[in-house]
């Protein structure tokens, strides 16, 4: 190990300074979760921000803990001044699949708990139409994974089941399972998708996150970050 960030990595670390530029002292946040995060995590910690956040996962609060960062819970705070977060997908109205690593729901629970939800990725996460290539995580109760999946295999999706480490079902920090779900063609409206899939019982929810971010922070190859808002699509 030569403890060297590869391209990739150093693009993810731009967009999340870019993101942290938008932090200050005393400010209340809302802390996403993934790989482009960590680089935000270890941003806040490394300027000593003076702030306070809800993680969206058990692996954002362990990291939180190691960089010491303040934890707050969501029973501790009304309104989040910011929450960022990164996502698996990103159409030109900044609606976002995000669940890649599984914590959707508390992450959606964060983002709606925020004045300003700004999300932090690469450009190859912006696409036309969400869920064509990239799998729609949806966090399900055990007990309703089969008929879920069935009901949504009629509506056209395909996939299946997440599998941890490939053979025991993935485990959720809420309990639950998830299905990832692509749509060919992808998915024409998302808030109405979203409706729909959130009737079927037994979905906690879907990672669909409609028209809930004002900002995006994308870096491209050249690792230059570009700001896109609904306005500038
Ligand atoms: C976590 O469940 C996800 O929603 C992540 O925010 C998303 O997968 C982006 O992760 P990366 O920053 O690792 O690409």
């Amino acid at each position: 190990m030569t403890g060297e960030v590869g391209p990739s990595e150093q693009r993810k670390r731009a967009a999340a300074l870019a993101a942290c530029d938008l932090i200050d002292d005393g400010m209340q946040l809302g802390l996403g979760t993934g790989s482009t995060i960590a680089h935000l995590l270890e941003a806040i910690a490394a300027r000593r921000l003076q702030v306070a956040g809800v993680p969206t996962s058990q692996a954002t609060t362990a990291a939180c803990r190691r960089l010491g960062i303040e934890l707050l819970g969501p029973e501790e705070v009304e309104v989040l001044d910011l929450a960022i977060d990164g996502a698996d997908e990103i159409d030109p109205w900044l609606n976002a699949t995000k669940g890649g690593g599984g914590a959707l729901l508390r992450e959606k629970v964060v983002a709606s708990m925020a004045e300003r939800f700004v999300l932090v990725a690469t450009t190859e996460k912006v696409v036309d139409r969400l869920a064509d290539a990239f799998p729609l995580p949806i966090e399900v109760v055990p007990f309703a994974v089969t008929p879920v999946q069935r009901w949504l295999g009629q509506r056209g999706y395909e996939g299946g089941l997440r599998l941890a480490d490939g053979e025991a079902p993935f485990i959720t920090d809420n309990g639950n399972h998830i299905l990832d779900l692509r749509h060919p063609g992808g998915i024409e409206d998302p808030a109405v998708e979203e409706i729909r899939i959130n009737q079927l019982p037994g979905v906690v929810t879907p990672g669909l996150f409609v028209d809930m971010a004002q900002l995006a922070l994308l870096a491209d190859a050249h690792g230059n970050v570009v700001e896109r808002t609904v306005a500038s699509r």
